[in-house]
């Protein structure tokens, strides 16, 4: 099998990038381990930020997007028993969208499939071969072996993928920060108490209330990082989302069936450069981020754009500025989300319990950034996202 761009993973990256390769006149495909049915449950984020829906839109994914998908113009930052609201769009002129990722991915396939486009599914990719000159994907697939030949690979298979350890050892350096707790995330059916996203800081610990539609809420807990979903009855993750959220007079939360509960560690990592010969990585495959700040999609999103358009430059003309300049550009953006992250977690959960001096300065965080516009502005640009890094 042959193509001009072998894409490793059906998630936000690498769908996106094949839909803007496709626009461009070039041919791609995706290799995906799991079946279409797993990708499109699988359950994770929920905010776009203005530029990511700017990019689904103006490539024509905007159309459900647009009818479900759910404008957000501030957030409520919830603390010491008091609500103050960050005007984002007031401060900054943008919006955010909430759109579950599941969304996002299901629109891109279903665009992909209209446009004749090829992904396979459960097709493990295995290891890669030729990047120097002419490289080749090795993947499973119907229970034969077989093989992808491209002129590039973009590996967009997240972190447990094969992409960057196929990188020899010695090319790439990793950046990493781990933090001690987790966060334990529920589905319900339950229709949301705010119009708003709640971020909530509580002396037990962190909360969150989204939502996904007027009849679904998504709501999220800082737990321990070696935490049990089994110890974590529905009755026992009400009780606790109660006394975390319902801290301001005349405010209750809606309760309702859990449809789904699961706990995801928090982690911090870049690995740099984002290429190697013929290889490069985007989304999940290079960076992770604590999700406090809801970067993670929006950040593979912006990879692969610039990726779309530099096999666009290099294609027309073999010009190879901009793949040359991708790692240094890319890395631009992520770096600002890592801090934006790092720092909305810092901010928002129950850090070392035994440093009281933490815990004030957390509280005199807080009190800046719900008291003064300067600072609240940072928090909202970062937030809606930056359009130039
Ligand atoms: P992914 O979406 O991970 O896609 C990678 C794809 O590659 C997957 O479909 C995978 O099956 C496939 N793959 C892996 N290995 C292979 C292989 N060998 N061969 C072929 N295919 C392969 N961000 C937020 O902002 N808020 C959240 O609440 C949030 N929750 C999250 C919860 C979880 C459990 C996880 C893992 C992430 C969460 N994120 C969240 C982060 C966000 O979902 C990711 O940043 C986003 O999915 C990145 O997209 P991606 O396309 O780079 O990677
Ligand atoms: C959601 C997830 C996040 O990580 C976040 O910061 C805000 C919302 C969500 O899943 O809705």
């Amino acid at each position: 099998m042959r193509t001009q761009v072998g894409i490793i993973g059906a998630g936000p990256a690498g769908l996106m990038l094949s839909h803007l390769l496709h626009r461009h006149g070039i041919d791609s495909v995706v290799i995906e381990s799991r079946s279409r049915e797993y990708v499109e449950h699988r359950l994770r984020a929920g905010v776009l930020e203005q530029g990511s829906v700017d990019l689904l839109r103006d490539t024509g994914l905007g159309a459900r997007l647009d009818r479900e998908g759910l404008r957000h113009e501030g957030i409520e930052l919830r603390f010491d028993g008091e609500s103050h609201r960050v005007p984002m769009t007031g401060l900054t002129g943008r919006a955010i969208t909430v759109y579950g990722q599941q969304e996002v991915v299901k629109d891109m396939i279903a665009a992909r499939l209209a446009a004749g486009g090829t992904i396979l599914f459960e097709a493990p990719a295995e290891r890669l071969s030729g990047l120097d000159s002419a490289p080749v994907i090795h993947f499973r697939y119907q229970n034969r072996d077989e093989e992808l030949h491209c002129d590039f690979v973009v590996g967009c298979d997240g972190y447990h993928g094969i992409s960057r350890p196929s990188v020899p050892d010695g090319v790439l350096t990793t950046y990493e920060r781990t933090y001690p707790f987790a966060w334990l995330g529920v589905l319900a059916a339950a229709p949301p108490a705010v119009d708003e996203l709640i971020y909530a800081h509580h002396e037990r610990g962190f909360a969150l209330y989204s939502m996904r539609s007027p009849q679904i809420s998504r709501l999220y807990l800082q737990v321990p990082a070696d935490e049990d979903i089994a110890d974590w009855p529905d009755e026992r993750i009400w009780a606790e989302l109660r006394t975390r959220l319902e801290t301001v007079p005349d405010w209750t939360l809606n309760e309702g069936p859990v449809l789904e509960k699961s706990i995801t560690p928090l982690r911090s990592l870049v690995v740099e450069p984002m290429q190697w010969q013929r290889l490069y990585l985007a989304g999940d495959a290079v960076h992770i981020v604590p999700p406090t700040g809801a970067k993670g999609m929006n950040l593979a999103l912006a990879d692969v754009a610039l990726l779309g358009d530099a096999f666009a430059t290099w294609y027309a003309d073999g010009s190879t500025d901009l793949l040359d300049g991708y790692s240094r550009t890319a890395l631009r953006r992520v770096w600002r989300a890592q801090q934006f992250s790092w720092w909305m977690t810092s901010m928002l959960h129950r850090l070392n319990a035994d440093d009281p001096y933490e815990a004030k300065l957390q509280s005199a965080t807080l009190r800046y950034v719900t008291t003064s516009p300067a600072y609240a502005t940072s928090l909202a640009e970062n937030y809606v996202g930056l359009p130039e890094v």
